[in-house]
């Protein structure tokens, strides 16, 4: 209906794969897409797409029961239960390794799958972009997201489109703490990027237009090993861009991922690689698992249907972005089990290291260093007077 606001929902769960971490078996997708179908028949969903990423069941879903729904979030619960008896069934690897608890409690946020929701008003004519990556984390969208809403070297229409030129403004979530902070581009960009240059702390979850405070983007922010307290899988997150017409085009929107900066996750969620983007049928990990790996589909949404999708990183123009992958892959293999291919100290503390580590505890004797170690853990700046 005209004005109506329309609800589009990705979520998204590891629920067991083929060839270890490799990719979803087809069976796996057929069980989700029968539930999906049934919920579409009773008019609880208007439309729907399932796919995957590597090892990732992705529901794309439209309705209109706006974002957080429980009897949507039940809905896709449902379908990675499902998904998972089937994956139990042929012996899949690490079968429900998504869904940490055995109980639906109104949200699926909180139980394991990744999430990203938004609702809005269609448009005459309403381009979405979806992302899903795998073998990486939510912050990982940190530098293609800064690029497309924030970078004019990137997105010319942040100059030439007076509907973009006041800006964005920047939701960023600190998902150590809790905490979220709204800030402004471009007069804050610096203290945005004070903040998204951490990615595993810091976390970009939506983008509105400043000019009429419109959702622009929206990322999953879960982090598995945060929910879990320990590591069960990556947090492999998916986030949706709206395009054209006062919004970044398709174009620049794909654009930010020409550059395959370096993400976390990877072998073991614990190694920094190259994110690539691929098209679907590339959508699997393979060596070392990966390298991690992104897809972007785009959709036309009209009166409520996903018209498409277009798999929009299957093309020449990425080949070289994939290049670039590979040598850097070749490149950051061949530091093995040293930092910055291994990740830090922090987030190895929710891997099987410690353990390791344990057992060479009682082997330390004291050593006189000549000086006493002052050392600092707070990420905020201490506010002492800094020499650099
Ligand atoms: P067309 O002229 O092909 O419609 O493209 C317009 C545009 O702005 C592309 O970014
Ligand atoms: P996923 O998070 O994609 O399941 O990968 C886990 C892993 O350990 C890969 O090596
Ligand atoms: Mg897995
Ligand atoms: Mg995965």
């Amino acid at each position: 209906m005209p004005g109506e606001k329309v609800t589009l929902s990705v979520i998204k769960a590891d629920i067991g794969s083929l060839a270890g971490h490799h990719k979803v078996h087809p069976d796996t997708m057929l069980a989700a897409s029968r539930i999906l179908a049934e919920a579409k028949k009773k008019g609880v969903i208007k439309s729907f797409y399932v796919t995957h990423v590597g090892d990732d069941l992705q529901l794309i879903m439209t309705h209109y029961k706006g974002v957080d729904n429980p009897e949507i979030h039940e809905l896709a619960w449902n379908a990675f239960k499902e998904a998972t008896k089937v994956a139990k069934d042929l012996g899949l690897y690490a079968a429900g390794q998504d869904l940490l608890s055995d109980a639906f409690s109104g949200n699926v946020r909180g139980l394991g799958p990744g999430v990203a929701e938004m609702e809005f008003v269609e448009r005459p004519s309403e381009p979405v972009v979806i992302f899903m990556a795998d073998k990486t984390e939510p912050g990982a969208f940190n530098l293609p997201f800064y690029k497309i809403f924030a970078d004019p070297f990137n997105t010319a229409g942040l100059v030439i489109d007076p509907r973009m030129h006041d800006g964005f403004i920047f939701e960023i979530l600190d998902v150590f703490e809790g905490k979220m902070v709204r800030l402004s581009a471009p007069e804050e960009l610096y203290d945005i990027l004070a903040l998204i240059g951490t990615p595993s702390r810091y976390v970009i979850k939506r983008v509105y237009r400043k000019s009429d405070g419109e959702i622009a983007g929206v990322v999953s922010s879960e982090r598995l090993n945060l929910i879990a307290g320990k590591y069960v899988g990556k947090d492999d997150p998916v986030a949706i861009a709206r395009a054209q017409s006062g919004f970044p085009a398709v174009g620049e929107i794909l654009e930010a991922f020409s550059f395959p900066h370096l993400v976390a996750g990877w072998m073991r969620g614990s190694h920094h690689g190259p994110l690539m983007p691929v098209g679907l049928k590339d959508a699997k990990m393979t060596r070392f698992d990966g390298p991690p790996r992104v897809v972007a589909l785009g959709f036309q949404i009209h009166n409520g249907e996903l018209i498409g999708p277009a798999d929009l990183f299957d093309d020449p123009a990425f080949d070289e972005a994939r290049r670039l992958a590979q040598l850097i892959t070749d490149y950051m293999r061949r530091h093995g089990p040293f930092m910055p291919h291994r990740l830090g100290p922090e987030e190895m503390e929710y891997t099987t290291l410690p353990q390791v580590l344990k057992k060479l505890h009682d082997r330390f004797k004291p050593y006189e260093l000549g000086y006493k170690p002052v050392i600092k853990h707070s990420e905020e700046l201490s506010g002492e007077e800094i020499h650099d």
